[in-house]
């Protein structure tokens, strides 16, 4: 198999391609990435000079772009490609349109244009779903979509259009709609590695309004079995939910991090909350695990306690992405590859 993956330097992405090509050790991955500011080739820098992995720096919403990579087949796409975070698209909804929407749009076009047409599998998000009322049961994969940020209407746009790419042209897509992730190599402007980073030097630890905030958190490597298991057994026009089981409230969750890394818990300060901040979520993963025997394997408490370690063994990696000195080390690492 030859899978295009897209996004394959980002967080999700980069561990979906290192556990790709540890589990099917003989297939190989295009690994098609903008190199935004999330799009670090340091969080793949294990796998240089294995020949199994491809990059091409392309843009999922340049049509030109996808058509050269796509010039040679793949038997799949996997599309990860994402602006993803919500702060941003509240600053700016543009880029999330763009990307999310029309490179969703391209790849499902270009898709569509090779003759017998491939798997697509398109990575969503939880989020699409929106807020979910306390007490009341895990949206499922029928739940209507009712998203609240610019970002999640922009993910619940790509996922209409890739559904209805199933419907209307026959195309063989799959739609995957993911919790919370955390584990390593995320960029450190999410909540899990935002707190342990600014936890380990000592800075304060933001928590938008009370912190009574409900996510359910799964490790990214099960997120990467859930798609390897879409890839290879979901039906084609269906969606998965992903689920972890493991709904956490903000504070607790950045509580548990002071206590880990050893920080002062005066360090914990409120401060003023995300507009239109969505109070719970959490999906059903029933479907998923029935269909696909597919199961988050990682308990919260573990995962969270290795990935607090993960971040204390590799602090060149993450200082080096918040000071933004890992911009300079991507030019010199793809000048050196492309000379
Ligand atoms: O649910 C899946 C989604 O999870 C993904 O689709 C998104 O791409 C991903 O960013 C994430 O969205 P959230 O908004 O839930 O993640 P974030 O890490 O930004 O925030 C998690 C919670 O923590 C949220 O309730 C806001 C809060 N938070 C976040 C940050 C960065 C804080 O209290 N302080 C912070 O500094």
């Amino acid at each position: 198999m030859r899978v295009l993956v897209t996004g394959g330097f980002g967080f999700i992405g980069s561990n979906f391609v290192r556990l790709l090509l540890r589990e099917r050790p003989d297939w190989s991955v295009v690994n098609v990435d903008l190199c935004t500011y999330a799009g670090n080739p340091a969080n793949l820098e294990d796998l240089a000079g294995d020949p199994r992995h491809v990059f091409v720096r392309g843009d999922v919403a340049s049509a030109e772009d996808v058509r050269g990579v796509l010039e040679a087949p793949v038997d799949a796409i996997v599309h990860f490609a994402a602006e993803s975070h919500v702060d941003r698209s509240i600053l700016s909804a543009e880029p999330f349109v763009r990307t999310n929407v029309l490179g969703t749009m391209v790849l499902l076009d270009a898709a569509r244009e090779r003759s017998g047409g491939c798997r697509f599998v398109h990575v969503s998000t939880d989020e699409v779903y929106g807020s979910l009322a306390p007490g009341a049961p895990a949206f499922t994969e029928t739940a209507a979509l009712a998203p609240t940020s610019p970002y999640a209407a922009s993910k619940a746009a790509a996922d209409h259009l890739a559904l209805a790419y199933a419907r209307t042209y026959g195309l063989d897509v799959v739609v995957t709609r993911c919790c919370n992730n955390y584990g390593p190599f995320q960029f450190p402007e999410k909540l899990v590695p935002l707190m342990v980073t600014n936890a380990i030097e000592g800075r304060e630890l933001p928590v938008y309004g009370d912190g009574s905030q409900v996510r359910d958190w799964i490790h990214v490597e099960d997120h990467c079995f859930g798609v390897l298991a879409a890839l290879e057994r979901g039906r084609a026009g269906e969606i998965y939910n992903f689920g972890g089981r493991a709904e956490r409230a903000n504070l607790d969750i950045v509580r548990r991090i002071v206590a880990l890394v050893g920080a002062s818990p005066t360090l914990v300060t409120h401060v003023t909350d995300r507009p239109a901040h969505d109070r719970r979520y959490a999906v059903d993963p029933g479907k998923a695990e029935a269909a696909l025997g597919w199961r988050p394997s990682r308990g919260f408490e573990d995962g969270l306690a290795e990935t607090v370690r993960w971040y204390v063994d590799h602090e060149p990696w993450w200082r080096a992405v918040k000071d933004g000195s890992y911009r300079a080390f991507y030019h010199a690492w793809y000048e050196e590859r492309t000379a």
